[in-house]
């Protein structure tokens, strides 16, 4: 271990004279005085009381001072130090004070300004009630099926057992999507090009059958059309929702159980169905379904004090087509009539929705008329 080194004889340092640190202290300050923003402050706070300040060096020469001179010097810079943090100190609170000053103006929130001047809107009512219908059967089991607007013939008449000659083939009941180059020439004219755009839901059921095996559970909702002019009780484009069941040993009594089921899940306890004879080509036997009237239970009957203006004073709103699906149909989708039965029900939401709610005219429902949607309110 080497000896003490008594012989020590250290320079006077330059940067220790008195005026010296004193100058380094000044500039410090008038450096942060002169600082306009916070960001100035840092840049000057790096400078001068940063690990490579004039003071920091300062600071450090210290240690090669003659220990007689290290107090004094000690002093010395400790002070200009002391003096030039407080400095630092009262020129960051008087910047952050006229920060937080200015902020406040600036970033101020008017909280009485109204919040809505641009209205959240509201989902159409055939749409929740579409959902509302759908979800009722999803919560059966049923998965929801879909098709195209823009049908084949097939599907839409032939696959559901539709007589070449029916009329509602004919072109004023049904639109018929005319066929054409990509040059944009006709190349079909009206019902000769196969391609329709669908009168109701019943083509999903063919396509369903043809996509799946039994057992099929399926509802669908959409959009279909009918060349009928736009009037308090018609729409040429309108919605249905239909059903399909195809199982083992699905009955007739299966069809009227999940009838009532969907009208009481939709307006009741106590609600049912009745069902009366009809003819559709795709069912057999086919049926109209009615559903108690809902506003007064079947009460106005026979009954003048207490008549009902929702049906009529009928007991009965009635609702749609339904029946056993037609073997027939069954067999063109690929599906063994010998081991499988089915059901199937369509009904206009349109009319549920009139009934449901008191509408009286069905324009209201196209127009887009904001005024008509926001009483149904934003439901999801
Ligand atoms: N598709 C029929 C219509 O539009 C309704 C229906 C659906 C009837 C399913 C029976 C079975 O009128």
């Amino acid at each position: 271990m080497s000896a003490p080194n008594k012989s020590y004889d250290p320079v006077e340092v330059e940067a220790l004279k008195p005026e010296e640190i004193e100058r380094m202290r000044d500039e410090a300050v008038a450096a942060f005085a002169a600082a306009g923003d916070l960001d100035a402050l840092a840049h000057a706070k790096t400078a001068h009381t940063g690990g490579t300040s004039p003071l920091a060096l300062a600071n450090r020469e210290i240690g090669a001072l003659p220990p007689h001179a290290k107090a004094a010097a000690g002093k010395l810079v400790g002070q200009a130090r002391g003096a030039v943090s407080k400095a630092l100190a009262a020129r960051q609170a008087e910047l952050e004070a006229e920060r937080d000053a200015r902020v406040l103006v600036e970033e101020a929130v008017d909280v009485t300004l109204p919040y809505d001047r641009t209205p959240a809107g509201a989902r159409h009512p055939l749409t929740t009630l579409m959902e509302r219908v759908a979800d009722v059967f999803v919560s059966m089991g049923y998965e929801v099926a879909e098709g195209p607007e823009v049908e084949a013939e097939w599907f839409n008449f032939d696959a559901l057992n539709f007589v070449p000659d029916h009329p509602a083939r004919q072109m004023q009941d049904t639109f018929f999507v005319q066929g054409t180059t990509p040059e944009g020439t006709a190349v079909t004219t009206g019902d000769e090009s196969g391609v329709v755009l669908r009168t109701h839901t019943s083509p999903v059921q063919a396509r369903t059958l043809i996509d799946r095996e039994p057992p099929v559970y399926v509802v669908c909702p959409g959009r279909v059309y009918r060349t009928d002019e736009l009037d308090a009780t018609h729409t040429p484009v309108f919605h249905q929702i239909e059903l399909l069941a195809v199982d083992e040993g699905l009955t007739m009594a299966d069809l009227k159980g999940t009838l009532d089921h969907m009208v009481q899940a939709l307006f009741g306890a106590d609600m049912k169905t009745r069902l009366r004879p009809n003819f559709f080509p795709f069912t057999e036997p086919s049926a109209e379904m009615d559903m108690l009237c809902y506003v007064c239970r079947g009460e106005s009957v026979g009954n003048p004090d207490r008549p009902c203006r929702t049906c009529g004073s009928e007991g009965w709103i009635e609702l749609g087509g339904c029946g056993m699906v037609n073997p027939k149909v069954l067999t063109a989708c690929g599906v063994d009539p010998e081991k499988y039965s089915g059901f199937a029900f369509g009904f206009g939401i349109e009319r549920m929705l009139m009934f449901r709610h008191n509408v009286e005219d069905m324009r209201d429902m196209v127009e887009g008329d904001v005024r008509f949607t926001r009483p149904f309110g934003m439901e999801i």
